[in-house]
């Protein structure tokens, strides 16, 4: 399957650095509105390049576009190469706004066409063997599960020496404008909504906590929450609490309290992180944890990554599960209706600072299959 990339930043080194993973995949193609960076990029990785979206959109031969561009162009170019009949893996968020996000869909749909949002981590092998374990039983049923995202004060930390592969600068400005709750909340919402069905509702409380992050560069600061805390409720009964900040020390733990034990891991951006479970024993008269931890073995074991830096993921799984779901003509896992989902999710989370309350989600979507290697 033929793709082509749009966005030429940060995060397309990362997608270059695994999509040898993927023999699928043909990269025939990349563009940037910047000039400079399809220059820098193309000759990085010796890759053809295309002198415009619209160059790159006329080339018959591109079966999918990759959408890597910031958060605020995304629905924008998603809607472009819809309707020059390109399937769409977009970088998260699909879009800014649920209305957006829902046209893009309703696009999608009328005119036969594939469109996902990233992040794939629900396809990890961790996170699949969590859910294995989920459908084994392994705690029991299941009651209550808390999801941190906290990735400590970003803004006091070297973030100008943060450079990609081929010398692209982290975007500090747009991450810092768009927040950690849509940038962030979305690596563990598509691991919830994966194991525990569609969500009914969300109550959530986000804020502003530091408001001068950033002194280079103008902001509309209390705009954007640096921290969020959000309650989801999913049609099955579960309830999870999601915290999402750029202020509290680095924490991306899992925990998944069951009758029986507890199912954790340490980090979601690390598809080979391990899987702990910790049974409930009864003792006499007394019922209490178990204070050792049980290792489960992955459900495989992971590719070699090569990525430096904080994550050990795989960016172009998605966009593969999306070209096998294309050639073998069936519902990806990562399904329009399944992004569009935690895509609602995280917007309602992100915009609790000017609603607040709960919020009744108003989309859900088919129940996806585990992957091949993990039923
Ligand atoms: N920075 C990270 O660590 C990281 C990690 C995972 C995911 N992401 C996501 O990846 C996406 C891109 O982030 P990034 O860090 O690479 O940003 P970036 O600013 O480094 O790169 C984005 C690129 O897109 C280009 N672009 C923007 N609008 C365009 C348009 N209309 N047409 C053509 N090109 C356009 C920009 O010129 C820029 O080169 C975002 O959605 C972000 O949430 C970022």
């Amino acid at each position: 399957m033929k793709i082509a990339i749009v966005g030429c930043g940060f995060v397309a080194d990362f997608y270059l650095s695994t999509l040898s993973f993927h023999p699928q995949l043909e990269l025939i193609g990349v563009t940037d509105k910047r000039p400079e960076r399809i220059k820098q990029f193309a000759e990085h990785h010796a890759l053809p390049t295309y002198a415009s979206l619209e160059e790159l959109l006329a080339d018959p031969q591109v079966d999918i576009v990759l959408n890597l561009t910031n958060p605020r162009s995304h629905f924008e170019v998603s809607k472009a190469a819809l309707e020059a009949g390109k399937h769409v893996y977009s970088e998260k968020p699909l879009a800014m706004s649920i209305d957006q996000a829902k046209e893009l869909v309703s696009l999608a749909a009328e005119k036969g066409l594939h469109i996902s949002s990233a992040p794939c981590s629900a396809l990890s092998e961790t996170a699949q063997t969590v859910w294995k374990a989920l459908r084994e039983n392994v705690v029991g049923k299941v009651y209550l599960v808390y999801a941190e995202m906290d990735d400590g004060l970003v803004h006091k930390m070297p973030y100008q020496h943060w450079i990609s592969d081929s010398g692209m600068p982290w975007p500090y400005q747009d991450e810092f404008e768009v927040g950690c709750t849509l940038e962030h909340a979305g690596y563990y919402v598509n691991w919830l909504t994966m194991f525990f069905g569609p969500a009914r509702s969300v109550t959530a409380f986000s804020s502003c906590l530091v408001k001068d992050k950033v002194q280079d560069v103008v902001l509309a600061p209390d705009d954007t929450p640096d921290f969020s805390v959000a309650c989801i409720q999913f049609q099955s009964g579960v309830v999870a609490r999601l915290t999402c900040s750029i202020v509290a020390t680095h924490d991306h733990q899992l925990r998944i309290f069951g009758e029986d034990g507890v199912l954790s891991i340490h980090d979601c951006w690390k598809y080979d992180d391990p899987v702990y479970v910790q049974r409930m024993l009864r003792i006499r008269r007394k019922v209490l944890m178990n204070p050792f931890r049980q290792k489960l073995p992955l459900v495989r074991k992971t590719p070699n990554f090569k990525t430096r830096g904080a994550q050990k993921m795989d960016f172009c799984r998605g966009v593969a599960e999306m070209a096998d779901a294309i050639t073998e003509g069936r519902p990806s896992r990562m399904a329009a209706d399944v992004s569009l989902h935690n895509n609602e999710l995280a917007i309602a989370i992100q915009n609790s600072l000017a609603t607040g309350g709960p919020y009744t989600l108003t989309t859900t979507f088919e129940p996806p299959q585990p992957m091949v290697w993990a039923q």
